[in-house]
Order: structure tokens, then sequence, then C-alpha cells
């Protein structure tokens, strides 16, 4: 089983993968830290601050390609990767794609709790104007549609588990 999460900055992708990755013994990935060591860069907003965002894109791009084929894992992606047809075809090869689906203020009130704000967080009106345009690319993608708003862990990773069977490809 291939699982991947896709969502807005803040949507709770990384909690769900690393609880889903326990809950079903598959081995938990998630892009920004493999970026982070397959570049050797020590945070994300390094990137962004050193090398800018469209190098970043490409990183991005590159660790999809080297996800392709990878079995029995669920991977955390970062809320970008569905602005890039080309990162996402090898990423969602053979997967079950989910969409944590979250209103923008949710988002936002989860992403201000973060120790560091991820660089396109930075300015708020930005990110909303992001997160608009995102969220059809997100709706396109995804083969299950998971609400996370007044959701708590374990009853997202409930409803996962039953529409992952529902889907029949578990
Ligand atoms: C990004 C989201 C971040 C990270 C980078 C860009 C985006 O990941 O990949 O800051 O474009 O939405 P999270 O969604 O895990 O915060």
């Amino acid at each position: 089983m291939k699982i991947v999460l896709i969502g807005f900055m803040g949507s709770g992708k990384t909690s769900v993968a690393q609880e889903l990755a326990k809950k079903f013994g598959l081995e938990f990935i998630d892009m920004d830290e493999m970026i982070l060591k397959r570049f050797g860069m020590a945070s994300i907003n390094e990137i962004f601050s050193q090398k800018g965002e469209q190098e970043f894109r490409k990183m991005e791009g590159e660790v999809a390609r080297s996800l392709a084929n990878k079995e029995n894992v669920v991977i955390s992606t970062g809320g970008g990767v569905v602005g890039n047809e080309q990162t996402m075809q090898p990423l969602i090869k053979d997967a079950e794609v989910i969409h944590l689906k979250t209103g923008f203020e949710s988002a936002e009130k989860r992403v201000t709790q973060k120790e560091v704000r991820p660089p396109l967080f930075e300015d708020v009106a930005k990110a909303r104007q992001l997160y608009e345009t995102r969220i059809p690319l997100y709706e396109k993608y995804a083969d299950i549609i998971i609400d996370t708003d007044n959701t708590s862990l374990n009853e997202v990773l409930a409803q996962i588990e039953v529409k992952l069977g529902q889907d029949g490809r578990e």
C-alpha cells in the first residue's frame, strides 16, 4: 500500500501520516525532511531564503521521482506539491491520495502554533490567496477527501480507515 497525504500548510498531514503509518505498520516519509537530507540543508526556510522557491520546487520534483515505486509507505507531502503536474505524477503513481481538507482559519491557527512559520505563510493575505488557488488542485488529485475541521486526530484516522476499505484497494 502507498498512501500520499496532500493538503494545505497546517492541515495536519505530518501528524496524520505518522499515526497512519503506525496503525498500518507502514514506513513514514516526510517529503520536506527528505529534501533537507538529500540536499544537505538545515531548514525549508533556509532553502527559500538562500536558493528561492523555484529551486525548492526542483528539489521537491526530484524527491517525488525517487518515490515513484515506493511501497508500504505513508508519505506526508509539502502543501505546494499539487502545483506541479510533473511532481505529482511519480508521487501519486499506484497510490491512494488523501486530501486533508481544512478551512483557511483552522490552517492559520495550526501554523501560528508552530515554532517557525513556513515561508509561504509569512504574509497571511498571500497565504489566503494561495489557499484559494490550491483547493481545486487538491480536489483534482484526491481519491479520498477528509474534512479535518473540528475533527480529532483519532476521528480523522478512523474515517481514513473506513474510506480506504470502501475504496477496496487496501
Ligand atoms: C509549502 C509547504 C511546506 C513546505 C514549503 C512549501 C507550500 O510544507 O513544503 O514551505 O508551498 O505550501 P507543509 O505543507 O508541510 O507546511
